[in-house]
């Protein structure tokens, strides 16, 4: 099992005999991830921008971080994303766990299958691992963390925040929080049937929706008071996962390649 910390997640502190780890990857990069144990489970740690924050949303190498929890044998992801919200009834502070998204990327290489091992089209139509969602739902309920059991998170490219004319849109489109890394990390989960989650946190309103200047100082500041509950969560929810995959993501290649 894999946590993907996103913006102010960058440790676990409820991961026993933590050691560090890097591998080798074809895509450029070896990210460095903690790898340790929660109860009879081992549990990997990822921080999506890296150690230090260094990558902005369109430069993270999505490949290789995905690539190098598949070389440790990961079959499911809690991943923590920071978010904007479209809806004024939805607050800074709250959780929202996905269900679907909205792809308004640009420039992200968005698959592992560029030809040579033939061509793929995965399926798509639920990009959220439901198991996983559930557990985590259910966990929250447990817990007394007011979460939202569903939303349709929209993934701009960034590393600008978005225009009201822009955040409009999307509401018309049925966005309920915007970001900017949900795609294409879901995405390569899906590619190496990996069950993905998102748990995203929302931090500030999107733009146009108060009418206050957007800062990243603002997101920062309450992902960090939202922390603990997020880790709590995780930490409750990880021990309930049972050990066998039920849902259709650990199948997600069987009849996606083209064949001639
Ligand atoms: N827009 C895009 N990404 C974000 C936002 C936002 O308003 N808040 C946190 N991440």
């Amino acid at each position: 099992m894999a946590v993907i910390g996103g913006s102010g997640l960058y440790s676990l502190d409820f991961i026993e005999n933590p050691k560090r780890k890097k591998f080798d990857t074809p895509y450029g990069q070896s990210p460095e991830i903690v790898l340790g144990d929660l109860n009879d489970k081992e549990v990997a740690f990822l921080p999506r921008h890296g150690k230090d924050h260094a990558a902005p949303p369109h430069r993270i190498n999505f490949r290789a971080n995905l690539w190098s929890l598949r070389e440790l044998g990961v079959e499911r992801i809690f991943a923590s994303t920071a978010a904007g919200s479209l809806d004024l009834d939805l607050e800074p502070g709250e959780f929202v766990l996905l269900d679907q998204f909205l792809d308004f990327t640009k420039n992200r290489t968005s698959t592992f299958y560029e030809g040579k091992e033939g061509v793929y089209h995965v399926d798509m139509t639920e990009p959220y691992c439901p198991d996983l969602r559930n557990i985590l739902q259910k966990t929250a309920e447990d817990l007394d963390i007011p979460v939202s059991s569903s939303g349709t998170y929209v993934c701009t490219e960034g590393p600008r925040f978005e225009t009201a004319a822009e955040i409009r849109m999307f509401r018309q489109l049925g966005a309920d929080v915007v970001g900017m890394t949900n795609v294409p990390e879901s995405v390569l989960a899906r590619e190496l049937e990996m069950c993905y989650s998102a748990v995203s946190v929302v931090t500030n309103f999107a733009a146009g929706i108060s009418q206050e200047r957007l800062t990243h100082e603002e997101v920062a500041e309450i992902m960090d008071e939202n922390m603990e509950r997020l880790k709590d969560l995780l930490y409750s929810t990880i021990p309930k996962v049972p050990k066998k995959r039920t849902c259709p993501c650990r199948n997600a290649l069987s009849g996606a390649k083209v064949e001639v």
